[in-house]
């Protein structure tokens, strides 16, 4: 059985246009998939030791977490200067779960590739949105194996560049 494990409005968009055998729902959307609905990536056993795996899918580097047995994937560097998100402490901020880039501290959410930045000027300080700025990309697990659906690359996003598949550090 499929089961659709990460959702945005962007990528719902790129699934509705397939013919489809298999139908999933989450919170918001009605998302019907045929057949095998990306490449495979790795196997939840891969997730016993850490809460992350990194893997190259059609020449994109992509880190996979593991967040509460749900699975989200993303570019695996930073969109600032490529640091080394597949690396990053992951916490919640306003209830979303945010992985934070070891590099300059940028907080990024793994859920749709928002970046967030705390503002010192409230007290206590609050979190506001910078928009969304890193790319992320669709998991579907089916029994005990993971697939990666690449995102659309007809909008461009600012992790592009240093997400090229070559797994080489930046
Ligand atoms: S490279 Fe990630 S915050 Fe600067």
């Amino acid at each position: 059985m499929w089961t659709f494990t990460t959702c945005t409005a962007y990528n719902a968009h790129s699934f509705i246009n397939d013919l489809n055998e298999f139908t999933f729902s989450c919170a918001n959307h009605l998302i019907f998939v045929y057949g095998q609905p990306g490449e495979f990536a790795c196997r939840v056993t891969d997730f016993v030791d850490d809460d992350r795996v990194r893997v190259v899918i059609n020449k994109r580097d992509v880190v996979i977490f593991q967040r509460k047995d749900k699975y989200y994937a993303m570019d695996a560097h930073c969109f600032h200067q490529g640091g080394a998100l597949y690396a990053g402490d992951i916490e919640d901020i306003d209830g979303r779960p945010c992985v934070k880039c070891p590099s300059h501290r940028y907080r990024i959410c793994i859920e749709n590739g928002e970046r967030f930045m705390e503002l010192h000027e409230t007290e206590p300080p609050t979190w506001q949105s910078r928009g969304i700025r890193q790319r992320t990309h669709t998991v579907f697990l089916k029994d005990d194996k993971l697939f990666v659906r690449l995102s659309s690359f007809d909008k461009p996003f600012d992790s592009d560049k240093y997400n090229d598949g070559t797994g080489t550090e930046k």
